[in-house]
C-alpha cells in the first residue's frame, strides 16, 4: 500500500486547501494517507543567524522524514498575495537546509484553490516551475476556482467539468508512482 504526504499549504483552521488536499488524497485506491497540519510545525523564521546558532530545529527534520517516506506528496496552496503562505514558506526554507534533493525526488501532485475565480493558479505556476529544480518530481496540476461554489464537503468537487479535470490528474499522479515501483 502506497503512503501519500497530504497537506494544505495554509496555517488556517478552516483551510479550503487543508480540506481539497484531504478529499483529494482519499480519492486513491488503496493509499495510506498521512495528513498534515502546518501548525505542528511553526517554527521561528528562518535565519541563517539562527541556523548558526542552534541548527535545524526537530520539527524541519520530522517534515523531512515524513517526506522520505512518503510514496507521493500531494500538496494544495493557499495564495498570499500571489505566492506561497509564510506558514508553508518557512517550513520549506528550514527543511530545505536539510539536504539535497530537498524534495527527495517524490511524485507530487500540486494544487491549489481560492475562493475566487482564479484558483490559487498564481502560487500553483510559481511552485510548478520550481519544484522540479527542488527535487520534486511535479507529475500532476490542479487548480480548483470558486471553492465555496465548486466543493462540497461530502462529495469532494461537484462541478463535473472540473471534477473530470482532476480526476485526469489523479490518474497521472497514480500512474507515476506504478513507474516508481517498477523501477
Ligand atoms: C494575506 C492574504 C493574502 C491573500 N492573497 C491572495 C491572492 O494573492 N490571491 C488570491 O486568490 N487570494 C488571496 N487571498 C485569499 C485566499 O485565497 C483565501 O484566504 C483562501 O481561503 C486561502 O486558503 P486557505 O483557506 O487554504 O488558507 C489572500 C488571503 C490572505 C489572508
Amino acid at each position: 500500500m502506497k503512503t501519500i504526504l497530504a497537506f494544505g499549504a495554509s496555517n488556517s483552521r478552516k483551510s479550503i486547501n487543508q480540506q481539497l488536499a484531504n478529499w483529494a488524497a482519499n480519492q486513491l485506491e488503496e493509499a495510506k494517507v498521512k495528513l498534515l497540519d502546518l501548525n505542528d510545525f511553526e517554527l521561528p523564521i528562518y535565519s541563517t543567524d539562527r541556523q548558526e546558532e542552534s541548527g535545524i530545529p526537530e520539527k524541519a527534520k520530522y517534515f523531512k522524514e515524513l517526506v522520505n517516506q512518503a510514496d507521493g506528496i500531494v500538496i494544495s496552496f493557499a495564495e498570499h498575495n500571489g505566492s506561497f503562505s509564510a506558514a508553508f514558506k518557512n517550513i520549506f526554507d528550514w527543511m530545505s537546509r536539510i539536504g539535497r534533493p530537498i524534495w527527495s525526488e517524490k511524485p507530487m501532485f500540486l494544487m491549489g484553490t481560492s475562493p475566487g475565480g482564479r484558483g490559487a493558479k498564481g502560487v500553483l505556476a510559481h511552485a510548478e516551475n520550481t519544484f522540479p529544480h527542488q527535487g520534486a518530481k511535479v507529475v500532476a496540476t490542479f487548480s480548483l476556482p470558486s471553492f465555496n461554489q465548486n466543493f462540497d464537503q461530502e462529495e469532494g468537487i461537484i462541478n463535473e467539468e472540473l471534477k473530470a479535470e482532476f480526476q485526469t490528474q489523479l490518474v497521472k499522479f497514480s500512474n507515476s508512482m506504478l513507474v516508481e515501483q517498477e523501477v
